[in-house]
């Protein structure tokens, strides 16, 4: 068996064509996990250490096939990344139901879909769970109604299924500030200044920078933190200007 930190285990992570979960699925690869990368999207075609499922994770279904995927090609599930996310920026007062009920399937119910399918295998093999929120769990900016609560919903989720599931199973949440990714394609180049400019950092992060949080949270690193939420925004959060 290798040396990394995840030698041994097997990992789903959703939202794996993209930004934040492809560099998770990147580095739990080179930490010597195999992993089941989900994503509504096309993906690269698989490896032996990489299996690839197309699927929405807002359909109970989809969670269905991972965990029988995991189940019968690697007889085990030890960590579950659940990052896949969308969101539609407008005001309560502009936002479709349909667009709210979607952001609150995709961002929050989804996981509730991923413990329903896949806990029982994280049991037996003493799982972690890592969820992705964002700081919009912990500050109002404006045109993000339903991502809010979900990305908050995450947080005392995470929180809730820690108390469930222990001492078998840790869950933790992570909390992204910007983070250069594809997400931020349709954002004007002044909104990205000012949110670069209210970090302490002063910079964009990358997407490899939480995939080292997510990796940490993961593996045995980090075995007395469950129920936790850790913010990796630069001091986004932290910074106040004076105005
Ligand atoms: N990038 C940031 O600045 C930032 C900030 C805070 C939080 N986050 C959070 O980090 C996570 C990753 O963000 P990112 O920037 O890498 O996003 P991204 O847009 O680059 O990638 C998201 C991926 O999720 C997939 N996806 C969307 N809906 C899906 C569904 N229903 N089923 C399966 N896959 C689906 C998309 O196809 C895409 O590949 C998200 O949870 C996001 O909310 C990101």
């Amino acid at each position: 068996m290798g040396r990394g930190l995840l030698s041994g285990k097997v990992a789903v992570v959703t939202g794996a064509a993209s930004g934040i979960g492809a560099a998770v699925v990147e580095r739990f690869l080179r930490e010597g996990a195999r992993v089941i990368a989900v994503d509504l999207t096309d993906q690269s075609p698989g490896r032996p250490d990489l299996l690839v499922i197309k699927g929405d994770v807002a359909d109970a279904e989809t969670w269905r096939r991972i965990a029988d995927t995991a189940r019968a090609e690697f007889g085990r599930l030890d960590v579950l990344h659940s990052n896949a996310s969308m969101v539609v920026r407008t005001p309560a007062h502009e936002l479709l139901e349909a667009d709210w009920d979607r952001q609150l399937s995709v961002n929050l119910k989804a996981t509730y879909l991923a413990v329903n399918a896949c806990v029982g295998l994280l049991r037996e093999d003493r799982g972690a769970i890592v969820l992705s929120s964002s700081v919009h769990a912990l500050v109002g900016v404006p045109g993000h109604p339903a991502y809010a609560a979900a990305k908050g919903g995450l947080v005392s989720l995470g929180r809730q299924l820690a108390v469930e599931y222990g001492p078998e199973v840790r869950v933790n949440t992570v909390l992204p500030g910007p983070i250069l990714t594809p997400a931020w394609d349709g954002i004007g180049e002044e909104d990205r200044l000012r949110s670069v400019a209210a970090t302490a950092a002063a910079r964009f992060g990358r997407p490899d920078e939480v995939a080292a949080a997510v990796t940490f949270l993961s593996c045995a690193e980090s075995s007395y933190i469950t129920g936790a939420s850790l913010v990796v925004d630069g001091g986004w959060t932290a910074v106040k200007d004076s105005a």
